[in-house]
Parts: C-alpha cells; sequence; structure tokens
C-alpha cells in the first residue's frame, strides 16, 4: 500500500512494506517466518456465496505470493443488520470459510460491524521458511514472466453490474476469481523462481511495475501473449471500464510505453484493476520449460509467457504486440 508511514526498524522483519510486497513477512526463529496480510471489499458480483470464495481467495493470494503456506484466517465483516436478510451473511461466511478449508488453512475468529454497505475479507497468517520468502523484489534481467490467470476480471464485473455479461461469462469470472492460487504457487516453489507477486488492483503492469522497481530492472510485455477472458471484448465495447482501470493507467503513463501494434483495447485491459488475480512469476530462462509444464500438469488457469525481464531503467516497461 502507498503512502505509509516508514517502518521501525527490526532486525527480524524480512519484508516490510518499502517494496510494496503482497504480505509483511517476520522471522520468529531460524526455521520459521510468519506471513501476514488483511484485504476485505465491498461485493464484486451480488451471488453471496460466491462473493465469501472471491473475498477468501483473494486475501489467501497475498500469501501464496510469499511462497508462504496459510495457517489460519480471521474474517473481517461489515453488514446491514436489520437491512440485508442475514441468510446472505451466512452464505458469504459459508463461500469464505470453503476456501480457507480448501486452502488447507483453518478460521480461528473474526470481527464484524454493523455498517450500511457489506464488506468481507480476511487478515490471513502464514509460515514459510524464512531462507524460501518469495517476494517481489528479486527479479533478474533474462528472467521469463509468467502468468497463471487470464486477464479482464474488472471490466467483466463492471459489465455484469450494467447487465451486458451473459449467465456464462458470469459463472466463468467467477470461476477464476474464485480459484486459489495455492497450485501455482506450489509449483513456483518447487521448481524456484526468482520473484512473485500477484495480479490485483493495480492491474497487470503497475504490480509489474512494482516488481520491477524493487528489483531494479525493467521489462518487455508482449500483449498478444497475454492470456484474456473472452467476454472482456464486448465489455470493452460497450464501455464498462472500471475507474481503477482508468487511474492505473493514467498512474503509470511515464512508465509504460506502448508500440503502434498495441490496441487500445488490450491496453485497458493490460492495466484492469482487478480481483483475485493469478500470480505473476519472474523464471529463471533454465526452468522456464519446467515451469510452464508443472503449471500445465497442475491445471492453473493459465500458463503464458508473456515478457522478459531486462536491465534497464527500474520500473520502466515496453509493451509490444507480439515477441
Ligand atoms: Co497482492
Amino acid at each position: 500500500m502507498r503512502f505509509l508511514p516508514p517502518n521501525l526498524e527490526d532486525a527480524n522483519l524480512i519484508v516490510g512494506m518499502e517494496t510494496s510486497d503482497d504480505a509483511g513477512v517476520y522471522r520468529i526463529n531460524d526455521e520459521q517466518a510468519i506471513v501476514q496480510s488483511v484485504d476485505f471489499f465491498t461485493p464484486v458480483v451480488d451471488d453471496p456465496y460466491a462473493f465469501g470464495q472471491i473475498a477468501a481467495a483473494n486475501a489467501l493470494s497475498d500469501i501464496y505470493a510469499m511462497g508462504a503456506k496459510p495457517l489460519t484466517a480471521m474474517n473481517l465483516v461489515s453488514f446491514p443488520v436489520g437491512k440485508l436478510n442475514m441468510d446472505v451473511l451466512a452464505k458469504i461466511l459459508q463461500g469464505g470459510s470453503d476456501k480457507i478449508r480448501e486452502a488447507g488453512a483453518v478460521l480461528v475468529g473474526g470481527h464484524s460491524i454493523d455498517d450500511p454497505e457489506p464488506k468481507y475479507g480476511l487478515s490471513v497468517t502464514g509460515i514459510v521458511h524464512p531462507d524460501h520468502v518469495l517476494s517481489n523484489a528479486k527479479a533478474k534481467p533474462g528472467d521469463s514472466l509468467v502468468l497463471t490467470k487470464p486477464l479482464g476480471v474488472g471490466i467483466i464485473t463492471t459489465g455484469i453490474k450494467r447487465g451486458i455479461v451473459s449467465p456464462e461469462a458470469e459463472a466463468e469470472v467467477i470461476q477464476v476469481m474464485s480459484t486459489l492460487n495455492k497450485a501455482a504457487a506450489e509449483v513456483a516453489i518447487a521448481v524456484g523462481v526468482h520473484a512473485v507477486t500477484d495480479v490485483t488492483g493495480f492491474g497487470l503492469l503497475g504490480h509489474l511495475h512494482e516488481m520491477l522497481e524493487a528489483s531494479a530492472c525493467s521489462a518487455e510485455v508482449y500483449a498478444e501473449a497475454v492470456p484474456v477472458l473472452d467476454s472482456v471484448w464486448d465489455c470493452i465495447k460497450q464501455k464498462a471500464i472500471p475507474g481503477g482501470t482508468q487511474a492505473n493507467r493514467r498512474h503509470l503513463e511515464d512508465k509504460v510505453e506502448f508500440a503502434h501494434d498495441v490496441s487500445e483495447e488490450l491496453r485497458i485491459v493490460l492495466h484492469d484493476a482487478i480481483t483475485s488475480g493469478g500470480l505473476l512469476l519472474s523464471v529463471p530462462e533454465d526452468r522456464l520449460d519446467s515451469l510452464i509444464k508443472q503449471l500445465e500438469e497442475h491445471r492453473t488457469l493459465a500458463a503464458a509467457v508473456i515478457g522478459k525481464v531486462q536491465k534497464g531503467v527500474p520500473g520502466r516497461i515496453a509493451v509490444f504486440g507480439r515477441a
């Protein structure tokens, strides 16, 4: 998160706020570090059970992005008591609880407040060996960039709110958002990657920019190689573009350079502010084939090579139509 006060010095703090990483990591002893993250938001879809699943998968994702195993979770709940049926809340919590169980973690408590607008999410604590933390700060020139879920979720959920998305496309986007990044993280750990982050609110290019800045590298991205959900194009045609997506594009204007052959639609998608996106992995060339093979074996929603890390101005991204 940006605009935070600087952290107090602590020798056991392995990952703090300086590198805009996905979660904080704190060493307990030579073998164990705890990984902590918190995230909650307003409903992205109407179905309360699906919303619960998505919010939980999204919160758990930051733990996976650090190469950690989620251990415990706590519910964060805002709910308009007396205005919405309590069955709705029960379904949200059931969705969350099912995802926590799928992750192999355990729900240990939570906190709820009466609030006009419902919100749900989790604080999650995970565990990792201090020497095996995956951060966003160790990408190296020559690495390939691999993405494990398709893009377009922010645009499509905006389309759903406008009633222009088919029930099939809605089911597909719910499926994408509620899929855990567990398998992708396990493969990344087994193969050995240099850096990881998950793609969420700042969009693919925003999170890549943070990774590159933290790693003091630049990168090129091949827009046509990026996996994208089919129903995106129709939503863009009908101007269903989230405010966050447009803000991301303005924010990165002087950091991203697009080649002429990158379509306007793809430029929007690459900036799309999404919920519960995939992992973005920076993998050394000699491990790329084995990474892709194992991601495919584990049936991650995508296993696409979308660019390359390079030497150059830290944080800069050049986007080409194709490699
Ligand atoms: Co994250």
